[in-house]
């Protein structure tokens, strides 16, 4: 059976009083040319609306270049690549010979997931897609559309018909990104410090959860790796939101949806300045690090990775800069590298060099190691992969929180960080990449406002930032962020830098005279976090007896268990400082230590 949409600006013709087809009014409703519909029980609205879309669907339109289903099942036959071997784990004696690149792991993916799983099966969207534009000559920019079957990753040669970077709109009619373009006013939620001299003992005041007794004790908060806490500041932007703009955004013309979205869109900004980005296009809000980074995997990596093709990554990463890497090579036959670390937790810069090479597609290194604080020599890092041609991805969980980033100085393509981990709420992250990358890829996830327009036979998209914002957004999230990024901003940077760097070499040298204490990762350059073992006490028990006294230390493995195994561990103590932590913290801390001693003699 042949069926028909209305194309639009046509109207479905409904039937007159006293048609034979009974039923509700869409139940009546023809579509000139289109199907009539049998009868129906006239309360059963949404079998009429599934007979109505089995009808649409099954008709096979013939596109070209759409796989066809004998190709689809072909594609779906996903490359899984050699079963890999386990990855060889250095013994943890200090003896143990360094990690070469000859003896690092080379995974294919993740090894335990069926090949066939629905994370693999084949997508078919060939039934929706059609040669035609039913929107040509209203307006749309036909440059924008995108055949839905392009966007099954099994498609082959992926074609698309993309728009010029700096291209303007192709018409005035369709609402652009640029509308949301704008400079933010003063945030009157956000207070001036004026000149005054950085003070974490001041700081602290901000930072209303630091008054909380815990145990009985002043709360010494050193868990700043797993998240930070907010200031005052951060509080009143999400309450003054809620109190007076709510809204969903980018929708509505009433007076709180315009609020609302001049209030998400001065967010974008204020993350562009804080990035030194050079436009809010290349902003996107996403959940947090690990869906910056699992959004670069699915939507650039699907597009740019194939079979035999090699990701490289480092000893040190968090898990997040780990698994959307093996998925992606489980799923196209690709090899992860993995470039070793140092008996300090430092990558060996030689035996990274030698993992680049042709195959390589791209280079994902943290800026900061969450588990050891060692700080990556970034610019060797993506020096190296740019001789090679290859793009790089920075993690900057750790890095952004406490040394911020100059995006388009590193070199780098992609950056992805945290709000919560910046004194800003849980739920809201930054990806950042250059435009070209985000005009090229394709969206990740489809829904409201990531579109320009939507048939059932073609789609088209809004250009990024938009199109990888599907769905509502974490609003006030990202709002809070904003005021948290300017926030740090007003500090200053530099400021906190070094405050975080004389709070940290103060911890070292005062955590080096608690008998027993060995460091796990000793880096020539340190940010952020100390990770230790005390003794044989097991660190859960070491995290247990200091919080009796009032400070929070985070114990495990920190999500980063191959470096655990690396240094032939399962978990450490660690210590993560921020911004308002002092040397009465530390002092609290070694305190909070000494006496653990005591219980474990
Ligand atoms: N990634 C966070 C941490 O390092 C949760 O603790």
């Amino acid at each position: 059976m042949t069926t028909q949409v209305p194309r639009a600006g046509e109207t479905p013709q409904l039937p007159a009083a006293g048609s034979s087809t009974p039923g509700v009014a869409l139940a009546g409703a023809r579509f000139p040319g289109g199907p009539t519909l049998p009868d129906f029980d006239p309360m059963s609205l949404s079998r009429v609306v599934a007979q109505l879309a089995n009808e649409l669907f099954a008709a096979p339109i013939p596109a070209a270049g759409a796989p066809s289903p004998a190709d689809g099942s072909a594609l779906a036959a996903a490359p899984s690549g050699p079963s890999a071997p386990s990855a060889p784990l250095p013994p943890s004696s200090p003896a143990s010979p360094a990690p070469t690149s000859a003896n690092v792991p080379v995974a294919s993916g993740v090894g335990d997931v069926d090949p066939r799983s629905p994370f693999d099966a084949p997508l078919d969207f060939s039934a929706i897609t059609a040669p035609s534009d039913p929107f040509a000559g209203q307006g749309f920019d036909p440059a924008l559309s995108l055949p839905l079957s392009l966007l099954d990753p099994r498609a082959p040669s992926p074609e698309l018909p993309l728009p010029a970077p700096q291209g303007p709109p192709a018409s005035p009619a369709v609402p652009t990104f640029d509308a949301f373009e704008i400079s933010p006013t003063s945030d009157p939620s956000i207070r001036s410090l004026g000149n005054a001299p950085f003070d974490a003992n001041v700081l602290k005041r901000e930072f209303p959860i630091l008054n909380e007794p815990v145990r009985g004790k002043r709360l010494v908060w050193l868990d700043n790796a797993a998240t930070t806490q907010k200031p005052q500041t951060v509080i009143d932007r999400l309450s003054h939101f809620y109190e007076h703009e709510n809204s969903n955004i980018h929708r509505a013309a009433h007076t709180l949806a315009a609020r609302a979205t001049d209030a998400y869109e001065s967010a974008r900004e204020s993350v562009r300045r804080f990035l030194n980005a050079p436009s809010t296009r290349e902003i996107v809000f996403v959940r947090g690090t690990t869906e910056g980074i699992n959004l670069i995997a699915q939507s650039w990596g699907r597009r740019n990775v194939g079979p035999g093709d090699e990701i490289v990554i480092s000893w040190l990463e968090h898990h997040a800069n780990i698994v959307p890497w093996q998925m992606l090579c489980s799923e196209k036959g690709a090899r992860l590298r993995v470039a070793p670390v140092d008996d300090r937790g430092q990558v060996i810069l030689e035996e990274y060099e030698k993992l680049l090479g042709p195959k390589t597609k791209l280079v994902s290194f943290t800026q900061v190691s969450n588990a050891l604080g060692t700080v990556n020599p970034l610019a060797e890092v993506i020096g190296m992969a740019k001789a090679h041609g290859v793009p790089v991805l920075v993690d900057g969980a750790q890095g952004a929180p406490h040394l911020g980033f100059d995006a388009p100085a590193s070199g780098a393509d992609f950056y992805a960080f945290s709000g919560h981990k910046l004194y800003g709420p849980t739920g809201i992250g930054v990806l950042w990449a250059k435009r070209e990358h985000l005009e090229a890829m394709p969206p990740w996830q489809g829904g409201g406002d990531m579109i320009r327009s939507v048939g059932f036979d073609k789609t088209t998209f809004a250009p990024p930032p938009a199109k990888f914002e599907a769905g509502t957004p974490a609003i006030a999230q990202a709002i809070g962020l904003g005021a948290a990024v300017a926030w740090l901003q007003e500090i200053g940077v530099g400021a906190a830098i070094a405050h975080e760097r004389e709070i940290v070499a103060y911890a070292e040298a005062a955590l080096r005279e608690v008998p027993g204490l060995r460091f796990v990762g000793t880096p020539r350059e340190r940010s952020g976090a100390i990770s230790f073992l005390l003794g044989d006490v097991h660190p859960h028990d070491v995290a247990t007896i200091v919080d009796r006294h009032g400070v929070a230390v985070r114990a495990g493995h920190h999500c980063a268990q191959p470096v655990m195994k690396r240094y032939g561990i399962a978990a450490t103590v660690r210590a993560s400082f921020g911004v308002y932590s002092t040397r009465e913290d530390v002092d609290a801390l070694v305190g909070a230590l000494l006496a653990a001693q005591e219980v474990f003699a």
